[in-house]
């Protein structure tokens, strides 16, 4: 082997290595969650292991050999592994990989010497670690924290706004009023109250973000809510030629749910598709049963998720599955993920509070909503609501 030829002090052959020690490193690289890399003086990759491999995207036997400034590169273009050999252990940084299909994985990287059996550097060993989940649940407190101090204050501006307001919407009738009816200036009263209800309607949804009323759970179908809201927009959809076309499993399960509460994010969930379908097109809402994990991962920036990672793996349950499509003109992936931001909205009439809503009223029921999307072809939300099993019904229990 060409390692023993060079070997500057050796007499003889090294002494036959330790096979337990072999088959920890063996066991090690072939079975470790995280990214093993082994990289020579002049840059090659010796061996990688499988959970490498699938990091980057390749198949377990196509890093061999390969240059690893090419397949282990940061978004910039430079390589994560200096050239030569790494000659003490590094401490792990946080760095960001473009793998083979082009996505940008963060991982925690941390470069080792690679030594031989008689302690020559032979080259660098590179670890890495996929942070996407650890993103995602830092992202998610972020928008906690961001969405308690932002509740705050809109619940308190609200409450400034609304006795003003309506001391102006009286005022404005009470005007009115006094008024003949043919009076030219009556018109200015009619658009005094028709902005004073607008605001209204916004301070009512600020505060319904702001103070979300617990939910009043009974068991029962959402059906019902679902043919209420389909019926709320029936008009609008046959005024902007929009065809609705609604698919039902044989059989749909009941759950927890609060029908107001349920009605309205249904509600704002078609008045969303349909705002976005002012050309006309079709709106499919397909209800069903399903068998999901609390809340399904996905690649950062690829979706839109209610991510709820309070545990790595969350425990299948059976929920209802609610799918709104429409194929309307989508939307890019920067606008994706903030949908579900207070406040952000794209349209001019738009209070960018309706996604916001949904989401805190779905959460409260205990399920979770997310949007896919794709420009030019349509827009899917998904509303997921668990059929819970309620173990703390007490009906068994002493009183
Ligand atoms: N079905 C959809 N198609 C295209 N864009 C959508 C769709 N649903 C939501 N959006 C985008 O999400 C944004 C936020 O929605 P939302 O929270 O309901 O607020 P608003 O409707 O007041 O803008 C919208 O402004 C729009 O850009
Ligand atoms: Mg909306």
């Amino acid at each position: 082997m060409r390692s023993r030829a060079q070997l500057p002090t050796a007499p003889t052959d090294p002494p036959i290595p330790d096979d337990r020690a072999l088959d920890v490193a063996w066991s090690h690289l072939r079975h470790a969650p995280q990214g093993v890399l082994a990289v020579d003086r002049g840059g090659k990759i010796l061996t990688a292991n499988p959970a490498a491999a699938k990091l980057l995207g390749y198949d377990p036997d196509q890093l061999e050999g390969e240059d690893a400034a090419r397949v282990f590169r940061a978004p910039k273009g430079e390589g994560h592994v200096p050239p030569g050999a790494c000659a003490s252990a590094e401490d792990s940084r946080e760095v960001e990989v473009v793998t083979r299909s082009g996505d940008i994985l963060p991982v925690a990287l941390r470069l080792l010497p690679l030594e031989g059996r008689d302690g020559s550097l032979r080259g660098t060993l590179a670890l890495f670690q996929d942070l996407r989940d650890e993103k995602a649940r830092e992202e998610q407190w972020r928008r906690r924290d961001r969405l308690a101090s932002l509740g705050a204050l809109a619940a308190g501006v609200a409450h400034e706004i609304r006795n003003p307001l309506a001391g102006i919407g009286t005022s404005a009738q009470l005007l009115k009023r006094r008024m003949e009816s043919d009076d030219p200036r009556s018109q200015f009263a009619d658009l005094i109250l028709e902005e004073v209800s607008r605001l209204d309607r916004i301070v009512e949804s600020l505060l319904q973000f702001a103070r979300p009323t617990t939910p009043k759970l009974l068991r029962q179908s959402l059906l019902p809510s679902i043919d209420r809201a389909l019926t709320l927009v029936h008009e609008v959809a046959v005024q902007q030629n929009v065809h609705l076309r609604v698919e039902r499993a044989d059989r749909v399960p009941e759950i927890y749910m609060d029908h107001d509460q349920i009605l309205q994010v249904v509600l704002n969930v078609l008045m969303n598709a349909l705002q976005a379908l002012t050309q006309g097109g079709e709106i499919g809402v397909r209800i069903g049963p399903a068998r999901k994990r609390a809340a399904e991962r996905s690649a950062l920036g690829r979706r839109a998720t209610d991510r709820l990672l309070e545990r790595e793996r969350p425990p299948l349950q059976d929920v209802v599955e609610v799918r709104v499509r429409d194929n309307g003109p989508g939307i890019p992936a920067t606008v994706l993920a903030r949908v579900f931001d207070p406040f952000f909205t794209t349209r001019t009439q738009g209070t960018g509070l309706g996604l916001s809503i949904c989401q805190s009223i779905v959460r409260e029921h205990g399920g979770a909503i997310s949007i896919e999307s794709t420009v030019g072809q349509g827009t899917t939300v998904t509303i997921d609501l668990p059929v819970e099993k309620r173990h703390g019904d007490r009906r068994g229990s002493p009183r």
